[in-house]
């Protein structure tokens, strides 16, 4: 049976604290001891339009986005008129009579009427902490001691002054007091762990962890919604380590400076999104061509041009894959969800090092704005991939870097290590880096490159989570990215409830193909799936363009994630 969870959802005006708001509840409530998932999106404006938090709770796995609310908290009308519908039927209103008015489409549903402006009128002389006037009443809905989210507001303000917290505070009590004298708990049977010895984060702050963690050394970077926040932190963070994190004029230079420093030895990472990985493209292709390791998280959002910089979409696939002049080999690789990102961004660097080549991380503004509880990493014990070294007694005389090895990785030797000089060029070179554009070298040397993902290809480890196979099931899912949550739960959803067992491949490498393995799941199936975060399908062309079949296309391009309902729907109609 899946674990019983809470889901409640704040809406209000972009500006009013509903982010500040759920971040402080998602905090108070993992700590009282419940996996979260806490998702946020709101407008690309500073101010205005509708912002969204929303909080799911519970003592088992919170793997993705629900779309049934068991609580709304509407700070205002937009944010009730947009969701009403989507409150279970058991569900509640959570609203102030003075900022917004239920009507007719509530009907049968309970509702608190919370007067978050008047309390905090009251206590505060003003209305800004009214969002902290709802965490307090939340916090009672969930049962968490007021105290945790009273530490929560504390952390949260700290920077804005003592002040500011205690005024904050006086609210969330407020908030509290009101809520028990009105409201009983939401009955739900949770198992705490307030013990745990986890952290809250999204997936952009895992990624920046993952990078530690691989013993990144270098970070060049230029400002992008989504990815910005990853930067932010290595900025932070990195200089403890010992490495150095800094911005450049755009993305051309960043990643110019990137290769550069790959050149000279160190571990090179740099996070961007769309529009960012478009001006890098040029620059990408010299490091397939001078074959230098580096890691590019491009954190995915609705596109084309500026698009939807705040929301999320799986659209950048095709573009990771095929947005090069020439043809230039890279690793595509997708995480999961939130701990994945920390994993995969250590396995990015192990693959980027190992086969000297540019390895992109699609990870997406859902996984990059959700946090979840996670172990809390250790980030000094992970042993790094070190690239190929030529022997310290090499002889300088005809040493050959590009050598035209049986894997097609050949040996790189570092400046100032080794007594071995070599060019690093976007020229077609001879194996010993000499420009050389003979016919017949540059068939070999392109055909030394790509022998790399080939290589790569062979060697891929398949982990057990990529890939549950039910004996018997005809219909089959092969989903990448961030879906992952929504689709297993969907898969769960149709076997607890309709008997119907469904296969599901979700590879961390998207290419090169795990070509066998793939040939293996699809065998034994009757109809494949394909649901993506994208208006044209762009991992199912991928696949029927490698293996000639028609699956069935689910796509979603509205700037959200898949829910698991939503797939739930989709798959059942397919049977
Ligand atoms: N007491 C004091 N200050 C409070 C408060 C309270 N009770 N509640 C909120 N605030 C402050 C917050 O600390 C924050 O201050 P800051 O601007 O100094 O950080 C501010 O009010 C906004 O509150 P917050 O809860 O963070 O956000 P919100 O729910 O009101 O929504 C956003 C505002 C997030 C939509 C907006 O600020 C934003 O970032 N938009 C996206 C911009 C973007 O990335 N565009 C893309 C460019 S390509």
């Amino acid at each position: 049976m899946a674990s019983p969870d809470l889901v409640v959802r704040i809406g209000g005006e972009g500006g009013e604290g509903v982010i500040s708001c759920g971040e402080i509840l998602a905090k108070a409530v993992a700590r009282g001891g419940l996996n979260i998932h806490a998702f946020r999106t709101f407008p690309a404006e500073i101010r205005g339009g509708l912002a969204v938090f929303q909080l799911r709770a519970s003592h088992g796995p919170t793997r993705s986005l629900k779309q049934d609310l068991d609580v709304l908290c509407a700070f205002n009308q937009e944010a009730y008129d947009t969701y009403v519908d989507i409150i279970k039927d058991d569900g509640a209103l959570c609203y102030d009579p003075e900022l917004c008015t239920p009507d007719e489409r509530l009907k049968g549903k309970s509702s608190f009427e919370m007067p978050l402006d008047a309390i905090s009128r009251e206590v505060t002389e003003g209305t800004r902490a009214k969002n902290m006037v709802a965490v307090g009443a939340m916090i009672r809905l969930f049962d968490i001691p007021l105290e945790l989210a009273q530490n929560a507001v504390a952390e949260w303000f700290d920077a804005k002054g003592d002040k500011v917290v205690a005024m904050n505070q006086k609210a969330a009590e407020a908030g509290w007091h009101h809520s028990d004298e009105h409201f009983k708990p939401l009955h739900r049977s949770f198992e705490r762990h307030p013990e745990r010895d986890q952290i809250l984060v999204t997936g952009n702050e895992a990624a920046a962890l993952g990078a530690l963690a691989a013993g990144v050394q270098f970070v060049p970077g230029y400002p992008i919604t989504p990815a910005t926040p990853i930067f932010e932190f290595l900025c932070k963070e990195l200089p403890k380590f010992g490495g150095q994190a800094i911005q450049f004029e755009d993305e051309i230079a960043t990643l110019a400076a990137g290769i550069g420093a790959s050149f000279a030895g160190k571990r090179v990472l740099t996070a961007t999104s769309g529009p960012g990985l478009s001006l890098m493209s040029e620059t990408l292709n010299l490091a397939s061509m001078a074959e230098c390791p580096l890691v590019i998280v491009n954190v995915m959002r609705g596109g084309p041009s500026t698009g939807l910089p705040t929301k999320t979409e799986q659209s950048d696939l095709k573009f990771a894959i095929y947005g090069t002049s020439g043809e230039s080999p890279r690793c595509i690789m997708a995480p999961f969800d939130i701990y994945d990102c920390f994993w995969q961004v250590i396995r990015a660097f192990d693959i980027a090092e190992k086969y000297q080549m540019p390895v992109i991380l699609l990870t997406d503004q859902a996984l990059a704005y959700t946090s979840m509880n996670i172990p809390r990493p250790e980030l000094g014990v992970f042993e790094p991939v070190k690239r190929l070294a030529p022997p310290l007694d090499t002889e300088r005389e005809g040493f050959q870097r590009y050598a035209n090895t049986e894997s097609g990785v050949s040996p790189m030797p570092i400046p100032g290590q080794h007594d071995l000089p070599y060019m690093g060029t976007g020229l077609e070179h001879s194996e010993t880096g000499a420009p050389n554009y003979t016919p017949d070298n540059h068939e070999m040397m392109t055909a030394k490159r790509f022998r790399k993902l080939k290589t790569l290809g062979k060697h891929i480890v398949q982990e057990p989570s990529e890939e549950v196979e039910p004996e018997g099931a005809e219909i089959g899912v092969i989903g990448w990215g961030s879906t992952y949550g929504a689709i297993r739960e969907a898969i769960e959803m149709l076997d607890e409830q309709d008997g119907v067992k469904v296969a599901h491949l979700h590879p961390r490498i998207l290419s090169p193909l795990h070509e066998w393995r793939i040939r293996r799941f699809l065998g034994p199936l009757r109809k494949l799936i394909v649901p993506e975060e994208n208006y044209t399908g762009q991992y199912a062309h991928f696949l029927k363009g490698k293996f000639g079949i028609k699956p069935i296309e689910v796509h979603k391009c509205r700037g959200m994630p898949f829910s698991a309902e939503e797939l739930y729907r989709a798959i059942k109609e397919e049977l």
